[in-house]
């Protein structure tokens, strides 16, 4: 037995056994075909999760119409009988390793998907002709108007009701036992529920009665169609963060007039359509961890006690989840990017092998992605998104064992030599300091990248003992490769600062930002960070935590800033910087640096002077192509592969993802 009891303790609600505490946060992997039907890759997405003995596994954000639910690219389609030939494989798959499978069944109402609407004559719809927040922010920002949104008739909102119906119907079918009803984060739901939102002033709009009208006909609808023996969870925001918006106060009080109608309440918070909300809900690594936690409580203590409730939030280990448990005020735990950075960790933890588990970073590279029309992939788990290509997380063992030289112990060196090691190979690795990590030392310097720095210290311990021969403190040279004869050879050399060539760069006060962030110089209370993107940001953010004047300083317009990192955690830069009331000043570039401060021209060729005590230098690296020029033909060139920062400046996911690609291949 493990030491998680409250984690481990099986619970029976309407005769089906979760045989722990533990919930698999919705996450949509966007990998269904075109027309929203299951692929191999969904199954195989969803297969982790559940061999590594979550209770209960929920397939995200799923669209219970195809004409305006969809708020995806990559969604399953529940609203056509067709999904069925497949969710029931994707069921069978899950529940084989004792896990209950749930689906969320949603419609995005305001937040669907307005261009792929655009191309079928359609418009979003919700409960009132208003645009999602994120939408005019990017319009704003790239000189387009936002998407109409038409006002749903009543005729649209009964046959919504009923498409809702349908699609818990189809799931059922399939072997579902449970669904999840999407009511948080600003969906359709929501949007009828939020007077943020709801202007109606028909019997959907008003009083809190009338607001909540949609979703009581629709939980009574889906009741109709799965019975009473099935289970219905419903996700709301406790807080949807926007002034007139709905606050736990009103929460309670709606929750109180669905509690019958719904088995389990999963307690989130904020609105998707709002992009400064989405910190506090898919928190990036700036968040403190489970900043959610209490308004799940809060919601049990008001409700009656035939309701469950999970919590969900930022909860990265099971000790958390066990602390929060044995609290007794919450009856389930959901997580979501723990399980894509480590399906295992489950286990792991129960085997006292807590050491071991890759942790998430929070750096929301998984989630972003969708934005961009490209399916879910985790920056620490390179097999994530992939497990098609890698069944069951293993890799193959190499056909012919082989002396791999590895030159370089960042993070794209470690990850080749854990892979190399892995698939049999004799794998050396240099590196030139005394320590392992490289420029992730320097990333992982400040105070609030505690989530990076756990990864830094997993890969670190993982890369000293996974067998490889480590050889800190040397320099590669050409001569130290000739008397190696390496079969293949890793160059992951990585990059230094790039310092411009301008007037006054020597100057004393003039530092790296990376150096500060170290506390290798001190940096006096008047500063200009030059460089605005996401190392820049957040040397600006630390100084300005430090109760210092901070100007951040970016040559290109607005849009460029903060480049470099996920779009959640840039929105929630965005904010910590406008909170420590950082100067931000666009579209202006460095000339010359002072005795006094700088001297800038901006993009109307004006000058202009700031004074300041400390130069803060964050304007990127540059590859060592010396040193890669160097090595690449001291061995046969098909066997020489250039990965990381030194091939092309990019960041943790890029440099994991090219040390697994590399050595998954020699
Ligand atoms: C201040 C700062 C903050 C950052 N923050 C983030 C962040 O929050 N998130 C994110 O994803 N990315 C971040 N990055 C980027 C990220 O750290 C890099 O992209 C990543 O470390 C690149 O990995 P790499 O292995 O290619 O190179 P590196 O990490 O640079 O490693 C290269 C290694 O090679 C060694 N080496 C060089 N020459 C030799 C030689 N001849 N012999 C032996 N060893 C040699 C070096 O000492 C070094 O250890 C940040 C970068 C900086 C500078
Ligand atoms: C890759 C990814 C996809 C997500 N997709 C959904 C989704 O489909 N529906 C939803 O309600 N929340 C979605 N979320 C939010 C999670 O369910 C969860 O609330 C959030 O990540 C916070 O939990 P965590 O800190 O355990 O990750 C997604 C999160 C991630 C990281
Ligand atoms: S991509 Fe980043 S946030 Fe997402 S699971 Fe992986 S490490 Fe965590």
């Amino acid at each position: 037995m493990s030491k998680y009891k409250q984690v481990f303790s099986p619970i029976t609600i309407k005769g089906v056994e979760f045989k722990n505490r533990i919930e698999t946060s919705p996450m949509v992997p966007c990998m269904a075909t075109p027309e929203g039907w299951v692929t191999k890759e969904v199954i195989e997405f969803y297969r982790p999760f559940a061999k590594g003995g979550a209770a209960i596994v929920t397939v995200g954000d799923s669209a219970v119409n195809w004409t305006h639910a969809m708020d995806h690219e990559g969604q399953l389609n529940l609203g056509d009988d067709n999904v069925k030939m497949g969710l029931d494989d994707l069921a069978d798959e899950v529940q084989r390793y004792g896990a209950v499978i749930s689906i969320e069944l949603n419609h995005g109402g305001r937040f669907s998907n307005s261009a792929n609407l655009a191309s079928k004559g359609l418009k979003p719809v919700s409960s009132t002709p208003k645009p999602a927040e994120i939408d005019e922010y990017f319009s704003k920002l790239h000189g387009r108007v936002p998407a109409e949104v038409e006002e749903m008739s009543i005729p649209l909102i009964n046959q919504t009701i009923q498409d809702y119906a349908e699609a818990a119907g189809r799931c059922k079918d399939s072997g579902f036992k449970m669904v999840m009803i999407h009511g948080a984060h600003g969906m359709l739901p929501g949007q009828f529920l939020s007077p943020y939102v709801n202007k109606r002033v028909d019997r959907y709009g008003g009083s809190i009665e009338n607001r909540a009208r949609f979703c009581i006909e629709l939980l009574d609808a889906v009741r109709r169609r799965v019975g009473e023996n099935f289970i219905i969870e419903y996700r709301i925001s406790a807080d949807e963060l926007v002034d007139g918006g709905m606050h736990l106060e009103e929460v309670i009080q709606f929750v109180k007039m669905i509690e019958e109608k719904i088995d389990i309440l999963h307690v989130s918070v904020g609105m998707l359509p709002n992009p400064f909300t989405i910190q506090r809900m898919i928190q990036p690594l700036y968040v403190p961890y489970m900043p959610n936690v209490h308004f799940a409580e809060e919601v049990k203590k008001a409700v009656g006690k035939n309701l469950y409730i999970t919590a969900v939030g930022s909860v990265m280990t099971l000790e958390n989840a066990e602390e929060i448990l044995s609290r007794g005020l919450v009856d389930f735990v959901a997580m979501a990017r723990p399980f894509l950075a480590d399906p295992e960790f489950m286990r792991k933890t129960a085997l006292g092998k807590v050491g071991d588990i890759r942790p998430c970073v929070r750096c929301n590279t998984c989630c972003g992605r969708s934005a961009f029309f490209k399916k879910t992939r985790c920056a620490v788990n390179p097999i994530n998104g992939r497990e098609t290509e890698y069944l069951g997380g293993r890799i193959l063992k190499a056909d012919v064992k082989k002396k791999v030289i590895i030159v370089g112990g960042g993070p794209a060196g470690m990850q080749a030599v854990l892979t190399a090691v892995e698939r049999g190979h004799e794998v050396v690795l240099y590196e030139k300091e005394d320590k392992l990590g490289g420029t992730l030392r320097h990333a992982t310097d400040l105070a609030f990248k505690k989530d990076l720095r756990n990864y830094l210290d997993w890969i670190v311990a993982q890369t000293l003992k996974c067998g490889a021969t480590i050889k800190l403190n040397t320099e590669v040279t050409a001569e130290i490769i000739k008397q190696d004869q390496p079969d293949a050879l890793v160059i992951a050399v990585g990059a230094t600062p790039l310092i411009p060539n301008v007037p006054g760069i020597d100057k004393s006060h003039v530092h790296w930002a990376g150096d500060i962030d170290c506390g290798r110089v001190q940096a006096g209370q008047k500063v200009i960070v030059v460089g605005g993107g996401l190392t820049g940001g957040e040397s600006a953010l630390a100084l300005a935590m430090e109760g210092k004047e901070v100007t951040l300083l970016e040559m290109q317009g607005p849009e460029a800033l903060l480049n470099g990192s996920s779009l959640i955690n840039r929105f929630s830069l965005q904010s910590l910087l406008a909170e420590y009331k950082v100067t931000i000043v666009t579209n202006t570039k460095l000339e010359e640096v002072t005795d006094t401060g700088i001297k800038t021209i901006n993009s109307k060729f004006q000058w202009k002077e700031f004074e300041a005590d400390t130069i803060a230098l964050a304007l990127g690296m540059r590859p060592r192509r010396e040193t890669v020029a160097a090595f690449r033909h001291l061995i046969p060139e098909t066997e020489v592969y250039i990965i990381g920062d030194c091939k092309q400046i990019g960041n943790v996911y890029a440099a994991v993802h090219a040390g697994f690609d590399t050595a998954v291949e020699i």
